[in-house]
Order: C-alpha cells, then sequence, then structure tokens
C-alpha cells in the first residue's frame, strides 16, 4: 500500500492533501469531517486583519465623537481587536481538541503593521502552524515593485520575530519578478510557500451594465498556472512548495506532486462535491502510485520538474510551437 505520507508547514503529514483555508475549516463539526476524510492537515479560516480594522471604522462611524479621542480610540482599538482574536483563539483551541491533524492558523494581511504581535497568541492557542495569506492587488500606481514586495518581507519577518512554530506563507502571482521574489521569500526561514492564492475577482454584467463577482469557486482549468510555477519553483526555492487553485481530483493533484509540490490545497472541491472529496483525491493518488509502483510522494516528487531538463516545456512560447507552419 502506497505510503502517502509527505512534510509540508514544517510537518510530518500523513497525506498530501490538505484542507486549505475557507468557511468550512472555520467550522468544528465540518473540521472533524476534514480529518476523518483523511486530509494531511486543515488550514482554519483566516483571521482577518482587514475584517479587524473595518469592525473598528464602522464602531466609530456609529459613535463619531470617541474618533477625537486618542485614549478612547486606543481603547476601542484594543477591545475590538482582543474580541476578534479571543474568537481565533478558541477556534484553535477546539479544532486541536477535536482532532489529530495539524491545525494551522491562517491569517490574511493586508500590512504588516503591530497586528503582527498578536501571532505570538495564535502559537499560544496551540496551532500546529501559522499560514499567513499575503494579499495586496498591485493596483496603487504610486508604489513601485520594491514598496510592494517589501510588504510581504517585513511580514514575514515580523512574525518570524515572534513565533517558533513554522510560519508559511500563501501568495498571489501579481509580482513583476515573479520567480525571484518566491526564490528570496523562500530563503527568509519560512516553512514553505503555497501557490497562489485565489481572489474574489470582479466580473461584468454586459446586460445589466453592471460589476458583479465572478465565481467564488475555482473551475477544474486554473489548475496550470500553478502547475507552471510550481515545476520552476519547486528544485530552485529554499523551502518546499504547495500548490492550489483548481485542484479538483487526484489527477490534478499528482500533476502537482510530479511537478514538485510537498501537498495540495484544496477549497472549491470541497463545497462543489462535498469533503469527501479529499478521501477520493488520497484513493487517487494511492492507487495511482500502487499502479507505477511508487512506494513514497518522495519517489515521484518533482520528476516533472523543470530541473528534470523539461525547461523548454515550463517556458517557451507554446503558441509558436504548437501552431507554427499549421497555417492557425
Ligand atoms: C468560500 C471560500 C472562502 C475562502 N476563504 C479564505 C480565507 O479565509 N483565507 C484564505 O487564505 N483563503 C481563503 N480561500 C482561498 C482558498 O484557501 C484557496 O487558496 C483557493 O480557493 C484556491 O483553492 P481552490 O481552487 O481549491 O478553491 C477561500 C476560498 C473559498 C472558495
Amino acid at each position: 500500500m502506497a505510503n502517502l505520507s509527505t512534510r509540508f508547514f514544517g510537518l510530518e503529514l500523513k497525506s498530501p492533501v490538505v484542507a486549505a483555508s475557507c468557511s468550512m475549516t472555520g467550522n468544528l463539526d465540518q473540521i472533524r469531517k476534514i480529518a476523518q476524510a483523511g486530509a494531511g492537515a486543515v488550514v482554519l479560516k483566516s483571521l482577518f486583519e482587514e475584517e479587524i480594522y473595518v469592525q473598528l471604522q464602522e464602531e466609530l462611524n456609529e459613535r463619531k465623537e470617541l474618533a477625537a479621542d486618542p485614549e478612547y480610540l486606543d481603547y476601542f482599538d484594543y477591545v475590538i481587536k482582543e474580541e476578534n482574536l479571543n474568537k481565533y483563539i478558541s477556534l484553535i483551541r477546539e479544532a486541536k481538541s477535536e482532532v489529530d491533524i495539524p491545525v494551522v492558523a491562517s491569517v490574511s494581511c493586508i500590512s504588516s503593521s503591530e497586528w503582527t504581535l498578536f501571532a505570538r497568541k495564535l502559537q499560544d492557542a496551540g496551532a500546529d502552524a501559522i499560514e499567513l495569506n499575503l494579499f495586496i492587488i498591485p493596483s496603487n500606481l504610486d508604489k513601485n515593485h520594491e514598496a510592494n514586495e517589501q510588504f510581504y518581507f517585513e511580514t514575514v519577518k515580523k512574525v518570524l520575530e515572534v513565533v517558533t512554530i513554522p510560519v508559511t506563507i500563501k501568495i498571489s502571482p501579481y509580482f513583476s519578478n515573479l520567480g525571484r521574489v518566491i526564490k528570496d521569500m523562500s530563503a527568509t526561514g519560512i516553512a514553505g510557500i503555497t501557490l497562489f492564492n485565489r481572489f474574489y475577482s470582479p466580473d461584468i454584467d454586459i446586460e445589466k451594465g453592471s460589476l458583479i463577482s465572478a465565481d467564488v469557486f475555482s473551475s477544474e482549468k486554473e489548475y496550470l498556472q500553478p502547475l507552471r510555477w510550481t515545476g520552476i519553483m519547486a528544485p530552485n526555492a529554499d523551502c518546499p512548495l504547495a500548490a492550489t487553485t483548481g485542484i479538483h481530483n487526484a489527477e490534478t493533484a499528482l500533476k502537482m506532486l510530479l511537478a514538485g509540490a510537498s501537498a495540495v490545497q484544496v477549497a472549491s472541491v470541497l463545497y462543489q462535491e462535498g469533503i469527501s472529496a479529499i478521501s477520493k483525491i488520497n484513493e487517487g493518488i494511492a492507487r495511482w502510485m500502487d499502479t507505477k509502483k511508487y512506494g513514497s510522494i518522495t519517489d515521484f516528487k518533482g520528476k516533472l520538474s523543470i530541473q528534470a531538463d523539461h525547461a523548454v516545456a515550463y517556458e517557451r512560447f507554446q503558441f509558436m510551437t504548437y501552431f507554427g507552419g499549421k497555417g492557425f
């Protein structure tokens, strides 16, 4: 029987299939089912830095007189942060007492400000690791790429200074020099990088002439971008990589492992097909490994990464190759 164990989050996981941070992983009952389905780890629903500040702003809008009082402001700020944090700490504690797989706390960060000090509390609550969901859409044209990248490096540095548990990051592909940023981030002391987080995207309703929200869930074809970058970066990064976005079945999970991922994180498929998707993916991976006579994940992980003489496939402008001479 194939051994599915792997290492990510600086931890030994019994399966490379991880339940990604999403609303399901903020619910104890679902977390229990995720563990029963054989997930290697669960990343809890994020504590949103943004949410904390929005809530603060809403309270202040209602009581405008307080906005001028710095002492009250500090108090308010403190109380609201404490309240959100305490809820999250309870979630970590309860999840830890319910399941025997690693429980990863997640923070969605948009700044590297003083919230990072709270990271210690997540560790104290018993989280096995922390995933930082770092996201800024680089749409502020007053900021150059260095200013944008600085946020990533500063946030990681501050969190690493206050915790001893492993810290991983989940990033977007929106960098002007993506490979180099991943390489430099991988050397900061973090335990892993997950490629790539998926934002709620805007879409357009042409009938109503209005902006709408695009599908919250990924489609199966979205795996190609993380596949390419996992394949390019896995042999070049100083820490393990995980892949997320568009992984809906065992075939795609296997592709990511072959490209060099140490784990895959799944969310959309849990909503679309139910939590049993995790056991199906595990079974599919094990079946394929048995057929191919691979005893462990390390026997084939990264076999089809860029290192293994596959640079052309990862880098070429394939339209030229595919359509050249075909008269398209
Ligand atoms: C309903 C929903 C809620 C999500 N909430 C979070 C979140 O709180 N924090 C986070 O880091 N990612 C969140 N994500 C992103 C997922 O963790 C995952 O990285 C992304 O959806 C790509 O994986 P998928 O293609 O399997 O959905 C959410 C995704 C979904 C579908």
